[in-house]
């Protein structure tokens, strides 16, 4: 299946924003650097649960861009980590957008975002065993 025909979201929602005129470039459509901070931020909070302490964005790898945003779309980050190693992890990350008073979702951008694991001084440090999160007991 052509990845602009999912129909599902996959990983867990991790944030959800709506795209304001301030998120626009100078031709009126959303940025789509904005769009990439908004994923970064959501694999940044997703790594920090998982790895319990700071993380870097190291890599971000195979995004595509598969439709645009508009002003006012709802915009619904998903991450799914689909691989931990010594230090470092992998995070599959896709936004949907869901347009104003529309129950339609089209998927906008999805990719890979590797983060490291660090202490204070930024040096990596090794992940922790995974324990159960409040939010997965909520589910
Ligand atoms: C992240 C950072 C601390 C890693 O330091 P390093 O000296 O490369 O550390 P290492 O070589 O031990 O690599 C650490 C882990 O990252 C992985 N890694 C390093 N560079 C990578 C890359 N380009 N792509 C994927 N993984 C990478 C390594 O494979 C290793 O993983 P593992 O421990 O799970 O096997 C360092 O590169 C850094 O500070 N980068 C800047 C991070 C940052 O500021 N991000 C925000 C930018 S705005």
């Amino acid at each position: 299946m052509l990845e602009n025909q999912l129909r599902e979201p996959s990983g867990k929602l991790t944030i959800r924003v709506i795209a304001m005129p301030s998120n626009t470039n100078a031709a009126g459509d959303v940025f789509g650097g904005w769009v990439m901070s908004q994923m970064d931020l959501a694999a940044g909070s997703a790594a920090g649960v998982r790895a319990r302490s700071k993380t870097v964005t190291v890599a971000i790898d195979s995004v595509s861009f598969l439709a645009p945003m508009a002003v006012g779309d709802e915009l619904s980050v998903y991450t799914d980590i689909v691989k931990v190693g010594r230090t470092s992890m992998i995070i599959q990350v896709q936004a949907w957008r869901r347009v104003r008073q529309s129950t339609e979702r089209q998927l906008v951008t999805q990719g890979k975002f590797v983060f490291v694991a660090v202490d204070e001084n930024n040096r990596p440090i090794p992940i922790p065993p995974e324990v159960a999160s409040s939010d997965d007991k909520e589910e």
